[in-house]
């Protein structure tokens, strides 16, 4: 009896967990509940004194069964509405460009081109890449074309590793290894339009990852130099971005804090990993105009955008509160 009810106390916790994948949050929560009750029964049945474990187990799968039933609901309610298809979306951005051109806007906001990768325009992951751009970015905040256009471009999933594929376009980060992550989409969307990207400018992106960042700026610029300190991660996301195509990025390993003096000035710096604070280097390598994106902290951290004024004044200004990983190599050390 004392086994059912650990049994559906732990399935109930268990079920908080993996809450996010829908079907398996409701499974866990939903066995937890049913191994609770016929514990329940039978011990009262049998007169037995384990029915406090029995009403806390059965307590905290049903909360989780509640949760997770609401989550499913929401997520499949969200996904019928939309479940826009590629043609819904053409339609839409044609309706867009249309009404941006009468406006007089020059900006781009078509659909994707898939100029290094998917074969098939209709494929599951590009149909993934499309919803994760319609309802975890433009109905968010990220309102700049050419960022959209990229994130709808760069084939995320094949920045992950193979087990993870299926969570590629899920609205949170993923880990990559080495105990490294790849950062949410929208926060990459987000950081790519504060850091206001242009065709003609050479990017500098440190903490290069798996390369993502890295890919949806070299669709945007004309040059990216991306730094990692880890070795592996450096050498498998130079590898991939080249089979992708990606020839306007050139990676390499070592502590991003000192920047790339060698290809000064850069336009834009975008950093993944935080500091606590915002190194000199990266202002000193700033071009006048240019923008640094970076978060800033410890255990609260902040997303920071520093801009370099033609005149070569300084301007810091704070957007939301993050959560990166920490900046090594020189960043730890100057505490
Ligand atoms: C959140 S992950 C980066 C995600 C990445 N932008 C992507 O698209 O996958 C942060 C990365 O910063 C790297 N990192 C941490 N400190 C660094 C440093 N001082 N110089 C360069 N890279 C660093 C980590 O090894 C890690 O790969």
């Amino acid at each position: 009896m004392r086994s059912l009810a650990i049994t559906s106390l732990v399935l109930g916790i268990f079920s908080f967990f993996f809450g996010w994948i829908p079907v398996v949050g409701i499974a866990l929560s939903g066995l937890g509940v049913l191994l609770g009750s016929i514990g329940l029964v039978l011990s009262i049945v049998r007169r037995r004194s384990e029915i406090g474990y029995l009403i806390v187990g059965i307590s905290i799968s049903a909360v989780a069964l509640i949760v997770g039933v609401g989550t499913w609901f929401e997520y499949s309610v969200m996904t019928k509405k939309s479940e826009t298809s590629l043609q819904d979306i053409q339609a839409d951005t044609q309706e867009m460009n249309v009404e941006r051109e009468s406006h007089g806007v020059s900006q781009h906001c078509g659909l994707p081109r898939f100029k290094h990768h998917d074969a098939s325009a209709d494929s599951p992951q590009t149909q993934q890449r499309l919803r994760m751009v319609e309802r975890q970015l433009r109905k968010r905040d990220i309102t700049d074309c050419s960022v959209l256009d990229a994130m709808s471009r760069v084939p995320r999933h094949l920045f992950v590793p193979v087990p993870k594929r299926v969570f590629a376009y899920e609205d949170h980060p993923l880990s990559i290894g080495y105990d490294q992550t790849i950062s949410q989409p929208y926060i990459v969307a987000l950081m790519t339009q504060l850091a206001q990207p242009k065709p003609k400018f050479r990017a500098l992106d440190i903490g290069t990852g798996c390369g993502y960042q890295a890919a949806v700026l070299a669709e945007l610029v004309d040059k990216v130099y991306s730094i990692e300190i880890v070795p592996s991660l450096a050498d498998e996301a130079r590898g991939r971005l080249k089979t992708l195509g990606y020839n306007n990025v050139e990676v390499r390993c070592g502590d991003g804090y000192r920047g790339w003096p060698e290809h000064t000035p850069f336009d834009v710096i975008i950093v993944a990993a935080a500091p606590d604070h915002i190194p000199q280097p990266l202002i000193d390598q700033l071009a006048p105009g240019g923008r640094l994106v970076i978060p800033v902290g410890r255990d609260f951290q902040n997303l920071m955008v520093v801009e370099k004024k033609p005149d070569g004044s300084i301007q810091k200004r704070s957007v939301i509160p993050v959560r990166f990983v920490p900046m090594t190599g020189q960043a730890a050390s100057k505490k």
